[in-house]
């Protein structure tokens, strides 16, 4: 950075801007035009901020910046995070004090509570001598550092110095504070295992756009990820299974011979390191321990848990086919995959995790999962049957509802809160039984209105695990989820009895993620659009404002490393026939101002082919589309390479 232009930067004087069609500001105000942030390209919040008015010019960073801030543990907090994030980028040296005289950065916990700010708001000034920010929480003050950093060019997500960067951030003044207050993402660690590390760098991008609650998925068909001192089997057995490559769930089952060293676990060490990395950042990590089905892993460690005897035929999952989805849900499992609700070892084994899951977890929730629990074995089983005859259940779902209310009994014995997936309420719920509703809005809807604490993270919207686009173009899954969709994501819905939505959650699971980087792709930019939906007023999204400020947070995460799928630029295909049986292509984009263009010929389009701009057949001997989009003279998309064997088998019959 050129030193003498900072110097003259800093000294020049914050200019307001309005428009002529604003009232001209009066003498004691301070004159601002409230933005469309977006189109401005210097200011691309995610999430939206509820306020923000923008004045012209801009504080410069300095060599030597001061820090003003108290001296509280959760303090250190946020000024260690303030002074790594921006001195890494920008070699400026941060010095942390209790001294107003001399700081340049101030971060000042209100007095007297503000009370529009609640726990999470924050107020952030800059001008061109100084950034105040001001809460009634340290989180607060943590929310409104993510807030300055978006406002620093993107060089700030450097992990190096970044040189030959002016350091200036535009003057603004922004007061904000979240729509609801359970800001989730879910990583399913236990279909595939994240190490400790991977895990922190989902909790360091997920922090930066002011999600709270991580939650861990630790234990499924394919993995028992959790450290249980006394049940050593969990993860001496549970947490391995047979590396396979390639399309999960139709893998050949792995042979006996096989080695069944592909996996892990944390120890509770590693927890407590995780958990304490979260905090730090001010993201809680709920814990979830799936049952009573996805518990394979448990059954091959401790095979008298399950209904069903034949302990060697017990395996931890590695990708085979486990479940017949024909008839939809429940699933008839090909293997027992269920604990026995009829068994009391079950209960005792549920007592010693839950023990040590509440013991090292602080968050005040656990979620016990729930969610697709087969019942064809329970039916064929003698000791269910007696249960039911002696706790009066009349079904299935009754069965699965004894087994919930033991659990939820548990949980609440360690002092802490139930949580389930929408399936817990199949059968009656008990009062104090917290919701994740994911197989519909309407299950969240109808938990708000039982007075049920809920959590939205319905499939239309916040399924992480589907594809982005094109199953042309992706890794395919057995649904899609454009980012547009994502976006229109409202976690309060319509119906439902606000007071009991806690708040939302995107979700991604794993069976398709083998690596720390596609879970990346996964995520990102979807979860920018959970954030806005979870964060920002409803009233203030706007499709694309969000996307132009998505573009800019492409080249943040291409500065910090951080993978994105470039999904959004591909083209969707729609396929007709026309009254004389020809195949017609219809292509279109889910964001404005794109070219899309074409080739039959099986070379690669660029932009001076056919550019698109209505329906196309294909020639009669043609065998492939190759389409891009582009922005201007930009390729932006991917080469996409449509076989049209696959367009005629998706319009049906010649
Ligand atoms: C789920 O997606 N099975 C909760």
């Amino acid at each position: 950075m050129n030193r003498f232009f900072q110097v003259a930067c800093f000294i020049c004087f914050c200019t307001p801007l309005y428009s002529q069609n604003m009232p001209a500001p009066g003498n004691n105000s301070f004159p601002a035009e409230t933005v469309n942030t977006s189109i401005l390209p210097e200011i691309a919040i995610i999430p939206e901020p509820v306020l923000m008015t923008k004045s012209s010019g801009h504080f410069i960073l300095p060599e030597n910046v001061m820090v003003q801030a108290m001296a509280t543990p959760e303090m250190k907090f946020v000024t260690d995070h303030l002074q790594e994030r921006i001195s890494t980028a920008t070699g400026s040296f941060i010095s942390t004090s209790n001294n107003a005289a001399s700081a340049i950065i101030k971060l000042v916990l209100n007095e007297r509570a503000n009370a529009q700010l609640g726990k999470e708001g924050y107020q952030l000034s800059v001008t061109p001598t100084q950034i105040t920010m001001r809460a009634n929480t340290e989180t607060g003050l943590f929310y409104a550092v993510q807030t300055l950093l978006q406002l620093f060019p993107k060089e700030i997500e450097s992990k190096d110095l970044a040189k030959d960067v002016q350091w200036k951030v535009p003057c603004v003044e922004i007061t904000d504070y979240p729509r609801v207050g359970w800001r989730g993402l879910m990583f399913d660690v236990a279909r595939h295992f994240f190490t400790k590390n991977e895990v922190k760098q989902y909790i360091d991008a997920m922090s930066k756009y002011k999600y709270n609650v991580l939650h861990l998925h630790l234990t499924d068909d394919e993995g028992w990820r959790l450290e249980i001192k006394g049940l050593p089997k969990l993860t001496e057995v549970g947490a391995w299974n047979v590396k396979k490559i390639g399309s999960f769930g139709e893998f050949t089952p792995p042979a006996a011979d096989e080695p069944r060293n592909y996996g892990g676990f944390y120890t509770q060490d590693d927890i407590k390191e995780i958990i304490q990395y979260a905090k730090e950042r001010f993201v809680n990590i709920l814990p979830e321990i799936d049952v009573p089905g996805h518990s394979l892993s448990v059954i091959a460690s401790y095979p008298e848990l399950s209904c069903t005897p034949g302990a060697e035929n017990y395996k931890v999952r590695s990708g085979e086919r486990i479940m017949d989805w024909s008839r939809g849900a429940p699933p008839i499992a090909l293997v027992d995959n269920t604990l026995c609700p009829a068994n009391e070892k079950v209960y005792q084994f549920l007592d010693s995790v839950i023990t040590q899951v509440a013991a090292l977890f602080p968050f005040e929730y656990i979620h016990m999962g729930g969610d697709e629990a087969p019942k064809n074995y329970w039916e064929k089983t003698p000791a269910i049957l007696d249960l039911m005859k002696k706790e009066g259940l009349k079904n299935m779902q009754q069965v699965q509802g004894y087994f919930e209310k033991r659990v939820q009994k548990i949980v609440e014995s360690k002092g802490k809160k139930f949580m389930g997936w929408d399936e817990i309420m199949e059968d009656d719920l008990s009062p104090g039984a917290a919701v994740m509703s994911w197989r519909s809005v309407n299950a969240g809807i109808d938990a708000s209105l039982k007075k049920h604490e809920v959590v939205m993270s319905p499939t239309a919207y916040a399924y992480l695990d589907y594809m982005q686009s094109d199953v042309i173009a992706e890794p395919k899954v057995y649904a899609s989820l454009r980012l547009s969709k994502s976006y229109e994501f409202d976690p309060i819905p319509a119906g439902a009895n606000p007071q009991y939505i806690k708040g939302g959650q995107a979700n991604l699971w794993t069976e398709q993620v083998y690596n720390i980087r596609q879970a990346e792709y996964m995520t990102w930019p979807r979860a920018f659009a959970i954030a806005e939906s979870v964060w920002s007023p409803k009233e203030k999204k706007n499709w694309p404002v969000f996307f132009a400020k998505v573009e800019q947070h492409f080249k943040r995460f291409d500065i910090a490393e951080t993978k994105y799928a470039p999904s959004v630029y591909d083209p969707i295909f729609k396929v007709s026939r026309s009254a004389d049986k020809q195949l017609l292509i219809d292509l279109s984009t889910e964001v404005d101002g794109l070219d899309i263009y074409y080739s039959f010929d099986n070379s690669y389009p660029d932009r001076f082919y056919p550019k698109y701009t209505e329906k196309i057949t294909a020639p009669k001997d043609a065998t492939l589309l190759r389409v891009i989009t582009y922005k201007g003279k930009e390729p932006v998309g991917r080469m996409l390479n449509m076989p049209i064997d696959e367009l005629n088998k998706r319009v049906g019959k010649r």
